[in-house]
């Protein structure tokens, strides 16, 4: 089944070529549903070209125009544009067509996989190993996650890559201390176990500031890691296990599958990074890669010093050491030679703009990414303290992940206990998945490049765009099944739908516009595009089953009573399975 804005365009365009002319129908969902739901404004472009009055075009495309079997008769409107509305039938009869939901969980709704897929590369969470995840985590990690679900779902080969990072001076300190604390992981590094790495981090470093033979024996270790050296490669590598570890307590919690493909992975390529860039250097024909000022950098164009000079990205310093640019050129080595990728996705702060920018414009000029294969740095803005300032703990430290989303899960433990008939254990699975969510939820409602306040109270609201509002216009469908005694499983396809009810409509409309709402998110990569699109669904159920607005459901006469049964069990399968789009699980019961 196909986007119905791309049934509706394709007969836009037939129209338009039973009357001479080759051109984007320029379809669109309408503003405002006093218009109807689609419009075309191609008759006002056209017009110009062709020399003809725009109204007059418009009445030609109607007049030229099979949709009859979509929608009302198309109407014109101010200066030419083109207006549609769905009929009833059609929106019963695409709704009845959605086929039943399979038991394993893998509910598509019906929709069509990807023509032509891509293998996406999603780099996603990569947080710094040297120390625990903190709250910016949750939103690389999140959002990243959502963006893979999405992609993945429309058929698309994804690679979710943790770019974690695992090496790098700090190493050389941890591995030195980790020498001198516990010495015992030399002989077992399999039973390192740090309680808390950011403590572990801190009393390190006022060793390293403190201590100048601690400092000395710091850098040798970094120099000995580097060499290779195979006892210090045995601690660094019981530290990394350790620390990862820690991120994938996180991971499993929240139910995130990643890569672990840290910094470390692209030793080789890096040299390999340098090696080609040296050839281009050297070869003369490729003036953007020189040395400047000892360092090898390549010179992408466009990008200036705050005097005005052409800005390099610094590719090998001029100590020979290499940095994250390096690194970053493997990556994009590793993902388009190996992984084949045809497209990269980058899920990382906004504060790293600039990196990104250059980073993308320098391996297009040096010809290892084709002009158009799509580079995306998908950057997000911070998460903040409730009243609007850094996120810190109260000694000013960095607040915790795990510590954040513990506090979510027993502030829901707490909402639930007041009223409810669960036992203790359901009540912490429930509270588990409601606070999980709500953190989930309020990260990715909001426009994605903006800074947003963490706000517990917000999150857990049972009004308004939340997660608990979401799950409980799920769980609130899901009862209204079980006490209309129908098992959802038996409203089969072969089940009429009747559409007639003014919010019948809107809801069947809201449904079918899923696969439309997939479609951007898997090509804009914004999250909230989702959110706000169940949201608006959830309220659209509400008014559907209204006693006052709606229509009756459970003591609707026989033949509307199963149709408006499957309607909500469609609206309940919508929500579910965009949820999942979310990461967040539903509960049938709350
Ligand atoms: N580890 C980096 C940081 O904490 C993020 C890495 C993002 N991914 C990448 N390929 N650069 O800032």
């Amino acid at each position: 089944m196909k986007p119905i804005i791309h049934e509706l365009g394709a007969r836009v365009r037939d129209a338009l070529a039973a009357i001479g002319v080759d051109a984007d129908p320029l379809l669109a969902r309408s503003g405002d549903p006093k218009f109807g739901d689609y419009q075309s404004n191609a008759a006002m472009g056209l017009a110009k070209k062709l020399g003809r009055k725009p109204r007059d075009l418009a009445q030609a495309i109607v007049d030229a125009i099979t949709v009859d079997d979509l929608c009302e008769p198309p109407t014109i409107a101010g200066p030419g544009f083109i207006n549609f509305r769905l009929s009833p039938s059609f929106l019963a009869a695409r709704l009845a067509a959605i086929p039943p939901a399979p038991e394993d969980g893998s509910d598509r709704l019906g929709l069509g996989s990807a023509e032509n897929p891509d293998v996406v590369v999603v780099d996603l969470s990569s947080p710094n190993l040297a120390k625990e995840m903190h709250i910016g985590h949750l939103r690389s990690t999140v959002i990243g996650d959502c963006v893979a679900r999405v992609l993945e779902f429309q058929g698309h080969t994804v690679h979710r890559e943790n770019h974690v990072g695992d090496w790098g001076t700090q190493f050389g300190m941890l591995v030195a201390y980790l020498k001198r604390t516990e010495p015992e992981v030399v002989e077992n590094p399999d039973t390192l176990e740090i309680g808390d790495l950011e403590s572990f981090y801190v009393e390190a470093k006022a060793l390293f500031d403190a201590d100048e033979d601690f400092k000395t024996e710091s850098r040798e270790t970094v120099v000995a890691l580097q060499s290779g050296d195979p006892v210090i490669r045995r601690i660094w590598k019981a530290f990394c296990d350790e620390s990862l570890r820690h991120c994938h307590a996180i991971y499993d919690r929240l139910g995130v599958r990643l890569i672990d493909r840290g910094e470390s992975f692209y030793n080789d390529l890096m040299d390999e990074v340098i090696i080609r860039l040296e050839k281009a250097r050297d070869s003369g024909d490729h003036d953007y890669v020189r040395d400047s000022d000892g360092a090898l950098c390549i010179f992408p164009g466009g990008f200036t010093t705050r005097d005005g000079d052409p800005l390099p990205l610094l590719v090998r310093k001029s100590d020979g050491g290499f940095n994250y640019a390096t690194s970053d050129l493997a990556t994009i080595l590793h993902r388009v030679e190996q992984l084949k990728a045809t497209r990269i996705i980058y899920v990382v702060g906004i504060t790293q703009k600039q990196h990104f920018d250059m980073l993308f414009a320098a391996a297009r000029k040096v010809g290892w990414v084709d002009q158009e294969m799509p580079l995306e740095h998908l950057a997000f803005g911070n998460v903040l303290a409730s009243d609007g300032r850094p996120f810190k703990t109260r000694e000013g430290g960095v607040v915790k992940l795990k510590d954040v989303l513990e506090q979510a899960v027993a502030r829901a433990r707490g909402v639930i206990e007041k009223d409810s008939d669960l036992s203790a254990d359901q009540a912490d699975n429930v509270a588990e998945t409601v606070g999980l969510a709500a953190v989930k939820y309020f990260d990715l409602c909001h426009s994605l490049k903006s800074d947003y306040k963490f706000n517990l109270d917000h999150m857990l609201a049972m009004e308004g765009n939340t997660a608990p509002y979401m799950l409980y216009a799920y769980a609130r469908i899901r009862s209204i099944q079980r006490k209309a005694k129908v098992d959802h499983v038996q409203l089969t396809a072969d089940m009429q739908i009747t559409i007639e009810h003014p919010a019948e409509i809107e809801l069947a409309t809201k449904l079918l516009q899923f696969a439309e709402v997939i479609e951007t998110v898997g090509r804009d990569l914004y999250p909230n595009v989702l959110t706000d699109y169940l949201f608006e669904l959830a309220k659209s159920f509400s008014r559907f089953y209204d006693k006052k607005i709606g229509v009756r459901v459970i003591d609707a006469p026989e033949d509307l009573r199963l149709s408006r049964l499957r309607i909500c069990d469609l609206t309940a399968r919508v929500l579910k399975t965009g949820l999942r789009l979310l990461g967040i699980e539903t509960i049938e019961r709350m």
